[in-house]
C-alpha cells in the first residue's frame, strides 16, 4: 500500500516522496521581476519536498498582476532561476516553475506604460486589487483579448517554459486555477466570447488546450503539469454548471502525456472524482483552504487512491524540513501570515529546521 513517503515517477523525473511544496507567491522579487537573492536559500531549505512548485511567475511583462512577483522572460531572470534550480538540485530535490498570467486580476500601473489588463471578455472582477504602489483600488474593466493577443500570450508561455528548462528547472506548471487567465477562459462567467474561444464546452476549453499543447510541444509533456481549481470561487469566480467543461478539457489533455494534473480539492465534489478517473498520469491534490493538511488526512488520500501525491502550502513556509518532521512525528511550527508577502528574510528564510529549533 503506497504512502506519502514512497517515491513516485513524475514525467521524466522521480519524486523521492509524495509531498510537494505548493506554489506560493511571496512578492520578494525586485522591480525587474528578478527573484531575490534570498530565494535561493528559501528554496534550498525546502528541497526535502518530493517536488517544489515555485511561486507564480509571469511569462511576460504583460502577464504581471502583482508587485514583487518574479518573471521568466529575460536573461537576468533566467540566471537567477538557474541559481535556485542548482541549489535545489544540490540537495537532491526537484523543482517545477509555476507560470501565471493574471488576466483581469491586476492593475494597469503594474504593466508597461500604455498597456491595459486583458482577459477573455470585458468582465470586471467585483473586487479591489493592488496597484504598483500597493494602494487598493476597484479592479479595472479588462480589454477583451483579440485572436492575435491570444497567440502572443501562448508564445510568451512557450518561450518562458523553454527558458525554465534552459535554467535547469525540472519542468513547468501552468497556473489554471484561482481565477487567473486560464481559469477566466474556462468559466462562462468571465468568458462571454462568441468566437471559437468561447461559447460551447469545447470553446471554453480551447485556449487552455492550445496553450498546453504549445508548451508541451516546446519542452515535452513529461516536463509539464497543470493546476486547476474546478468550482473555485477565489478572485470573484462564479462557475456554475461547469462540470462538462472540465470533463471535456481533462479528457482532451489526458492524451498529451503531461507529467501531472494538480487540482485544488478543498471541498470535494463528484467532479473531482470524475477528473481523477479520467486522468491517466500522476494526479496531485491540494486540500486547499477548506480542507485539512494534517498528515493522516493527506496520507489517507494516497491510501484511498484519491491522489498519487499531494501538495502542501503554508506548512512548508514555517517548516522547511516538513517531510523530516512528519517522518519522525516531530512538532510543527506555526506560520506567521504577516510575513507571507513582501519583505526580506524575516518569515522567509529564518524558520529553523527541527534539529535546531
Ligand atoms: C502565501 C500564499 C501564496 C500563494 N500563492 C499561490 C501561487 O502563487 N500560485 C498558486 O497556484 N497558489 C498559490 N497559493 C495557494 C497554495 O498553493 C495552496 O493552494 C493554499 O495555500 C492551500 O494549501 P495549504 O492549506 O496547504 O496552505 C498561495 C497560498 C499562500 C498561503
Amino acid at each position: 500500500m503506497p504512502n506519502l513517503f514512497d517515491p513516485l515517477t513524475l514525467g521524466s523525473a522521480v519524486m523521492r516522496n509524495r509531498i510537494a511544496m505548493a506554489p506560493m507567491t511571496r512578492n520578494r522579487a525586485d522591480e525587474n521581476g528578478v527573484p531575490s537573492p534570498f530565494a535561493v536559500e528559501y528554496y534550498r531549505q525546502r528541497a526535502g519536498a518530493g517536488l517544489i512548485i515555485t511561486e507564480a511567475t509571469q511569462p511576460s511583462e504583460t502577464g504581471r498582476g502583482y508587485a514583487g512577483t518574479p518573471g521568466l522572460h529575460s536573461d537576468e531572470q533566467q540566471a537567477a532561476w538557474k541559481q535556485i534550480a542548482d541549489a535545489v538540485h544540490g540537495e537532491g530535490g526537484l523543482i517545477y516553475l509555476q507560470l501565471m498570467h493574471t488576466g483581469r486580476i491586476g492593475h494597469s500601473s503594474l504593466l508597461p506604460s500604455g498597456r491595459q489588463i486583458m482577459a477573455p471578455s470585458a468582465v470586471r472582477a467585483e473586487m479591489d486589487v493592488a496597484t504598483a504602489t500597493g494602494e487598493m483600488v476597484p479592479a479595472e474593466v479588462p480589454l477583451e483579448m483579440s485572436t492575435s493577443d491570444i497567440e502572443s500570450v501562448i508564445t510568451d508561455f512557450a518561450d518562458s517554459a523553454e527558458r525554465a528548462i534552459a535554467a535547469g528547472l525540472d519542468g513547468v506548471e501552468l497556473h489554471g486555477a484561482n481565477g487567473y487567465l486560464l481559469h477566466q477562459f474556462l468559466s462562462s462567467h468571465t468568458n462571454r466570447r462568441t468566437d471559437e474561444y468561447g461559447g460551447s464546452v469545447s470553446g471554453l476549453g480551447r485556449f487552455v488546450v492550445e496553450l498546453v499543447t504549445a508548451v508541451a510541444d516546446r519542452i515535452g509533456g513529461n516536463r509539464l503539469g497543470l493546476r486547476l481549481s474546478p468550482g473555485g470561487k477565489f478572485n470573484d469566480m462564479h462557475d456554475t454548471n461547469n462540470e462538462e467543461t472540465y470533463v471535456e478539457l481533462v479528457r482532451q489533455l489526458d492524451g498529451l502525456g503531461l507529467s501531472y494534473l494538480h487540482t485544488l480539492r478543498g471541498r470535494p465534489t463528484p467532479l473531482h472524482d470524475q477528473l481523477r478517473a479520467i486522468w491517466n498520469s500522476v494526479y496531485m491534490v491540494n486540500t486547499g483552504y477548506q480542507g485539512s493538511s494534517e498528515f493522516d488526512v493527506l496520507n489517507q488520500l494516497i491510501v484511498d487512491k484519491v491522489a498519487d501525491c499531494v501538495s502542501v502550502g503554508r506548512l512548508f513556509i514555517s517548516n522547511p524540513d516538513l517531510v523530516t518532521r512528519w517522518r519522525n512525528s516531530l512538532p510543527l511550527a506555526p506560520w506567521d501570515e504577516d510575513t507571507f508577502y513582501f519583505g526580506t528574510e524575516k518569515g522567509y528564510t529564518d524558520y529553523p529546521n527541527a534539529e535546531t529549533a
